[in-house]
């Protein structure tokens, strides 16, 4: 198996799972990857050998981004009504029945064209894993297919039926939450690894939202939740006592929310991108880190409320707009989105973890924040099928071999 050596990397983020909020830094340090995993790391000066090697330059190296809350499989745009938003209307949730009209009429080779562009865009901003759901389709068939899109794209496939009531149940909501509990899970649960429900006024209550959630661990699937994103809601607490691995949004929580979230183990999912775009408050996750709850960032990435693909943006809108320290927000970013998949063989660099990782064009990690809006990222690995290492390194990059660098 062939081995490679990134060595002369200035600054190693390498993450430590166990704290939540703390991003262990490793200077002049190397790290050989075989078969995809990482065999070694430690000292420039004491790596091993290997069958090829990459010059870092200097540069730092974090692990790749863990997007864990994506809706990339969707026909059209709703930049009309951002631009409406941005003019003054307020974000409802309703806007998402828009969305499912032009899906539902689209094909699978255009749902499936648009997600691996929006995929790719991730990929190139230093994305490595990413979560896809479902939701835009709302009919047994729709959002079969669509998860069909999605498993092509990622393992970490979420099924979403309970996104909004479509239209054509409005007279007959409980008849809805009858077909996401019964023939639409059975048509989805084979595609998906979670189940998620918008647990929010214009969406589900918290009644309907436990009963979709149960139903699908019956199935096998994971709990994930969206709650609190235009108001407090009973969701937060019902996502911590039903274990689910996170519930996203939590822009509004109240005290009794926060308790609860302290003394359980559901991560929360900052989604800074939404906020962004809705023109809306922030989450507050100095509250969140100081009371001890795990937060993740993720793009939310749909044409609604948030249609970035930029992990590198949440970051520095996270740190300007939700009280995190740059280190919490990376570490957020990558280890918070792998416990929030609860997986842990990505999110950190460590012998026998996955070698997902992004070179940065910058000494620090903490140029994600420090720089807004310059791409920033050198170099992605692992390579596409396709790619050799170096040609990902250096393809990916801004083109040629000239890998020293002096900051
Ligand atoms: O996470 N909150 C619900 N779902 C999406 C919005 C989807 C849409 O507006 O199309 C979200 O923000
Ligand atoms: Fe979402």
């Amino acid at each position: 198996m062939t081995t490679t050596l990134i060595d002369n990397i200035g600054l190693l983020v390498t993450n430590n799972p166990a704290m939540g909020d703390l991003t262990a830094e490793r200077r002049d340090a190397a790290i050989v990857i075989e078969g995809g995993r990482i065999a070694w790391l430690g000292d420039s000066a004491r790596a091993p050998d290997a069958d090829e090697r990459i010059d870092a330059g200097g540069r730092c190296v974090i692990p790749g981004f863990v997007d864990s809350h994506s809706h990339v499989v969707f026909a059209g745009d709703r930049a009309e009504e951002f631009e409406r938003r941005m003019s003054g209307q307020s974000y409802v949730a309703g806007g998402i029945n828009s969305t499912v009209a032009a899906t539902r009429a689209a094909s699978d080779e255009t749902l499936l064209n648009g997600a691996s562009r929006l995929v790719a865009e991730m990929r190139a901003q230093g994305t490595t894993t990413v979560e896809i759901k479902s939701g835009y389709g709302l009919t047994t068939a729709d959002e079969s297919r669509l998860l069909g899109v999605a498993r092509k794209l990622t393992e970490e496939t979420t099924y979403l039926g309970a996104h909004v009531v479509p239209r054509e149940y409005a007279s007959d909501p409980a008849g809805y939450v009858d077909l996401v509990t019964g023939a639409m899970l059975d048509a989805c649960a084979p595609h998906a690894k979670w189940i998620d429900v918008f647990c929010e006024g214009g969406a589900f209550d918290v009644d309907q939202a436990r009963s979709i959630l149960l139903a699908g661990r019956a199935r096998g699937l994971g709990a994930r939740m969206h709650s609190g994103q235009l108001a407090v809601s009973g969701g937060v607490q019902l996502a911590v006592e039903l274990g689910a691995a996170s519930v996203d949004h939590c822009t509004f929580l109240s005290e009794a929310d926060i308790d609860a979230l302290a003394a359980g183990t559901t991560v929360v999912t900052a989604l800074p991108g939404a906020e962004f775009s809705t023109r809306q408050r922030y989450l507050d996750a100095r509250r969140l880190l100081d009371a001890g709850v795990t937060v993740a960032i993720a793009t939310d990435c749909n044409p609604g409320s948030s249609y970035t693909t930029s992990m590198a943006f949440c970051i520095a809108v996270a740190v300007r707009n939700m009280r995190m320290s740059p280190a919490e927000a990376v570490w957020a970013a990558t280890a918070g989105g792998a416990a929030a998949l609860k997986r842990s063989d990505i999110g950190v660099l460590a012998v026998g973890k996955k070698a997902d990782l992004v070179i940065l064009d910058a000494p620090s990690y903490v140029h994600l924040a420090y720089r807004p809006g310059v791409p920033l990222v050198r170099a992605v690995l692992p390579a596409y099928p396709s790619e050799t290492t170096e040609s990902a390194v250096f393809l990916q990059g801004k083109g040629g071999r000239d890998t020293d660098v002096t900051f």
